[in-house]
């Protein structure tokens, strides 16, 4: 089965593009057949970081009608097993896709064949980053151990929740209203959680309000934090973790700490991945454990379990 990747951040400029070409070279690499696909709509650029000129048809083709399917978009890179599909700078930036082209690009990615399909996003939090994002329930999110990295990722998570919530029920329904009514109430109380959203919307409803709670549950990204440079970052991770399951009722998984690595300029000047470049470098190692902690655990259907700090401090032993 096809398994979605959308790696997102809520800063830009944290290494998704970087990390989405790694990690796609690093599956291929374990013998997966992977295709990238950069949807940073008006901002591509995932294809410079594997070193592919920019002269192949893009989503734009596909958009206008000049190509029939993704496929037929498809780039084979020079690695097996990897495949690449540009975005396009003649279409609108991601924010301003109108519906009907993102409706098209989100049903040719359902027929794409492949072990992995991953996504290349904007960074911000609109709706229509979001949206994508939501074509996984396990999508990849990417943060630096900075402030406004973090604070950016929580913003992120929170409007995905709440776009989750709005689209789980239909088109003008009274759950729709009392979660648009909650949101303009959380701007003046800042201390209404998700459980108050959902007590509400089970006042109304409590088969709704059951299933409010259960796709909150179902939803459970991974994080990266990316440039990370001691263990003193795992405190971040931590934080986030804690406020987003008191606020928010919403779990998340560390799949990935990658060290800030200097020589990356050079994979794009040598226009190779730096996976190649330097296969034994703590920059690949860590890159290749996501790769293999995707393998062996990310399985759609997977239950989630309970867990707590048991994957930060495990990265951290691996990578530091
Ligand atoms: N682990 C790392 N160590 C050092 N530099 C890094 C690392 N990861 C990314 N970078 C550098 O950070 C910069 C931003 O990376 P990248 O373009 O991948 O970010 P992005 O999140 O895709 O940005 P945007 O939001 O603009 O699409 C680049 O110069 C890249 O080389
Ligand atoms: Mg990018």
């Amino acid at each position: 089965m096809t398994k979605i990747l959308p790696v997102a951040s809520g800063k830009g400029g944290v290494g998704k593009s970087i990390f989405v070409a790694n990690l796609g070279v690093a599956l291929a690499a374990r013998g997966k057949t992977v295709i990238l696909i950069d949807l940073d709509l008006g901002g591509s650029n995932l294809h410079t970081c594997l070193g592919i000129k920019n002269r192949y048809s893009g989503l734009g083709s596909f958009i206008y009608k000049k190509e029939e399917s993704l496929e037929a978009l498809l780039v084979e890179t020079e690695i097996e097993r990897l495949y690449f599909i540009h975005g396009d700078s003649l279409l609108p930036g991601t924010a301003n896709l109108p519906f009907f082209m993102k409706q098209k690009i989100i049903r040719g990615i359902g027929r794409l064949m492949a072990d992995y399909i991953i996504l290349d996003l904007s960074a911000g939090s609109t709706y229509n980053i979001i949206d994508f994002f939501l074509l996984s329930f396990s999508g990849i999110l990417i943060t630096i151990p900075e402030t406004t990295a973090i604070l950016n990722l929580y913003s992120f998570l929170k409007t995905t929740l709440y776009r989750l919530l709005h689209r789980s029920f239909p088109a003008r329904s009274e759950e729709r209203r009392i979660i648009h009514n909650f949101i303009g109430n959380r701007i003046e109380n800042s201390d209404l959680s998700f459980a108050n959203l959902i007590t509400n919307i089970s006042s109304f409803n409590q088969e709704s309000g059951a299933l409010a709670k259960k796709q909150i549950s179902a939803f459970f990204p991974g994080v990266v934090i990316n440039m990370a440079q001691s263990d003193q970052d795992l405190a971040i991770g931590r934080d986030l973790r804690n406020i987003s399951r008191k606020n928010m009722g919403c779990e998340l998984e560390y799949i990935g700490f990658i060290p800030r690595e200097e020589g990356i300029y050079r994979s794009i000047i040598e226009r190779l991945p730096f996976f190649i470049l330097e296969p034994d470098s703590r920059f690949s190692q860590s890159i290749d454990l996501i790769a293999r902690k995707l393998i062996s655990t990310l399985q759609i259907s997977t239950p989630r379990l309970p867990i707590d700090n048991d994957d930060l401090a495990e990265l951290s032993n691996t990578i530091f």
